[in-house]
């Protein structure tokens, strides 16, 4: 990919532009693709729950490598085809439209699960993360901090594909009320997945003709090239 540094596409500060200019809720939630054991593509709605640099003080993110700092946060539930899908093949995708300005942003990538203690593919999972300066479990738990009472409930559910059992009382919300039990139960269902961007590509409807950017880094490089391109 040609470089042109006078028009650098940095994808973090353009997806950023585009979430702050989009206040609709619908914008943070891009559709994930991954890959499953048929090979076959699978795609689902989630919902976009900032970065990794959120969780770190300014001081300590310079110790850390920034494609992990940028790195992109979603939770799922550790029981989900996702999981097993992304822990058979750690590359997945996401597209994301914005209405009201009109732009896509798409995104190619890996994805790590940061799951509970309790599951003994979590290290495996994490190996040559662990020591990169990110506390996982800290983040994890803020995260399912900041779930609503609902949200925590549905992670003490039985699996996800299992039958709906007529006549059973589910979980409706988990408040703070609730025993220590019940939430190391929710937690222990309660992932994150963090994508980490290897290209993007943003397409902007608004100007005439369209505009079309693709940036990406080289194979075990780090360094950043993009170039403008027709549609
Ligand atoms: C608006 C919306 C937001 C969603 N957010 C999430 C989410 O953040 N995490 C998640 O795992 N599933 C989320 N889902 C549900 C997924 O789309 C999907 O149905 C579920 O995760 C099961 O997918 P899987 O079987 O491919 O693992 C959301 C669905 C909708 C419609």
């Amino acid at each position: 990919m040609a470089t042109t540094a006078a028009k650098a596409f940095p994808w973090l500060e353009s997806l950023q532009r585009s979430l702050d200019n989009n206040p609709d809720p619908t914008s943070r939630w891009p559709s994930l693709a991954t890959i499953n054991a048929k090979t076959q593509p699978t795609a689902r709605i989630v919902a976009f729950r900032g970065f990794v640099k959120d969780h770190i003080d300014e001081a300590a993110q310079k110790n850390i490598n920034p494609a992990i700092l940028n790195s992109i946060i979603f939770t799922t539930d550790a029981r989900s085809a996702k999981i097993e899908e992304l822990q058979q093949r750690r590359d997945a995708a996401l597209c994301w439209y914005f209405q009201d300005t009109r732009e896509q942003h798409r995104f190619q990538g890996t994805m790590r699960i940061v799951a509970g203690p309790e599951w003994e593919w979590r290290e495996k999972e994490l190996s040559g993360w662990n020591d990169c300066g990110v506390d996982w479990e800290e983040v994890r738990r803020a995260e399912y901090a900041k779930m609503s009472p609902t949200m925590k409930a549905t992670f003490t559910h039985p699996p996800p594909k299992s039958p709906l059992l007529a006549n059973t009382a589910y979980e409706a919300a988990l408040t703070d009320t609730a025993s220590p039990a019940q939430h190391a139960a929710a937690l222990k269902n309660f992932a994150l997945l963090v994508f980490k961007v290897h290209e993007a590509d943003r397409l902007d409807l608004r100007p005439q003709p369209y505009l079309r950017e693709l940036g990406g880094s080289r194979e075990g490089s780090e360094e950043w090239e993009s170039a403008e391109v027709c549609p």
